[in-house]
């Protein structure tokens, strides 16, 4: 019997032909001889110093780092963008963004109204306030039919910003709001006396996806996520997505993503830079280019009651919230 050739055994695809593939064949070695130096010097290269652009700088989430311009000077006031800081995961930083991004953008000349709409009430502690020691709470406003915006409104300390401070009282007004006609949209219809004299309204949400939150996201025209950068930050994402689509498809279709914050950045670890590009890839341009690294100066203002702002003028973790005020207002049109 004769014996097949060993080329039909291979199949029908593989060629007869002596001619090596482009894959067979070998790969011209680099002659050891010829050094850098000289194949630039064959054929030379515009060198960086003959080209007219400034080096780019690769800012922490991998991208390219753009220069974000001082917002424009205003003169009047008003109407506000309103934006909630939402993650139903607590300790990721929004209260801490709420207070210091607001706390930028009074330096920066816009008129801020805080929101703490946490029944935790660190927004208000955060700022100096005795939780015990509030003649009205935002839960007045909520469920109080003769208590407006105004009476609720106390000064932050900090000149351009005024806060609508919260206490343990809110958890009740959760309950009660189920109860009541258009009970997702209260906060929006409160809030509304007061668009006209702020240029910024941040909500400081609670870490859960209950009716608070959705009260806040339907008030709002914009959401900033603050997302801790480490593994377990990208869980429950998904979810926060979900409920975002939801409240965009059936209570507030004009709600967008104003952008995704990485907070507690440590740029000499590895798995910080690692979170960084999964969000890059997740979420894309939504990424703010300013991300927020981890410093005990911010644990230090809240004892102070204050804004890293004012408590650490000059420190990075204040220089922080100063370019990420500046990336918002460029993002939001000036503000
Ligand atoms: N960039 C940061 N570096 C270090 N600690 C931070 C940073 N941001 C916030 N913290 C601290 O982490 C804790 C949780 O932050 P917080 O803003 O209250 O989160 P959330 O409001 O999401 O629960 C606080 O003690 C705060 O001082
Ligand atoms: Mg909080």
């Amino acid at each position: 019997m004769p014996q097949p050739r060993p080329d039909a055994e291979r199949g029908p695809q593989r060629s007869t032909s002596p001619e090596p593939l482009p894959f067979e064949r070998p790969v011209p070695k680099p002659d050891p001889a010829t050094t850098r130096e000289e194949l630039r010097a064959a054929d030379p290269l515009p060198q960086p110093d003959a080209v007219d652009v400034a080096p780019v700088e690769i800012g922490p989430t991998g991208r390219p780092m753009p220069t974000f311009p001082d917002p424009p000077a205003i003169e009047t006031h008003g109407p506000a963008r309103v934006i909630s800081m939402c993650n139903q995961k607590g300790g990721v930083g929004k209260t801490t963004t709420t207070i210091n991004l607001g706390a930028a953008m009074a330096e920066m000349g816009r008129k801020v109204l805080l929101v703490d709409f946490d029944p935790q009430g660190s927004l208000s502690v955060g700022l100096g306030l005795n939780p015990h020691e509030m003649d009205f709470t935002i839960y007045n406003l909520l469920m109080e039919r003769d208590v407006t915006v105004h009476d609720v409104i106390v000064p932050s300390g900090v000149p351009g910003m005024d806060l609508l401070p919260s206490n343990i009282d809110l958890s009740a007004a959760e309950v009660q709001l189920v109860h009541e006609v258009a009970r997702e949209q209260t906060l929006q219809r409160m809030l509304r006396p007061a668009l006209a004299e702020y240029d910024v309204i941040l909500i400081d949400c609670q870490p859960s996806l209950g009716l608070l939150t959705v009260n806040a996201l339907t008030a709002s025209d914009g959401v900033i996520v603050p997302l801790e950068c480490e593994y377990f930050a990208l869980r429950g994402v998904a979810l926060l997505k979900t409920t975002l689509d939801k409240v965009s498809e059936r209570l507030n279709p004009d709600l967008v993503v104003d952008g995704v914050l990485g907070t507690m950045y440590d740029g000499r670890t590895l798995h910080s830079r690692e979170v960084m590009e999964r969000l890059v890839q997740a979420w894309g341009d939504k990424v703010f280019h300013t991300v927020i690294r981890r410093t005990v100066k911010f644990s230090d203002a809240t004892v102070a009651g204050e804004p890293i702002t004012n408590y650490a003028s000059s420190s990075a973790g204040a220089g922080s919230y100063r370019q990420l005020a500046k990336e918002v207002l460029d993002r939001c049109h000036g503000g």
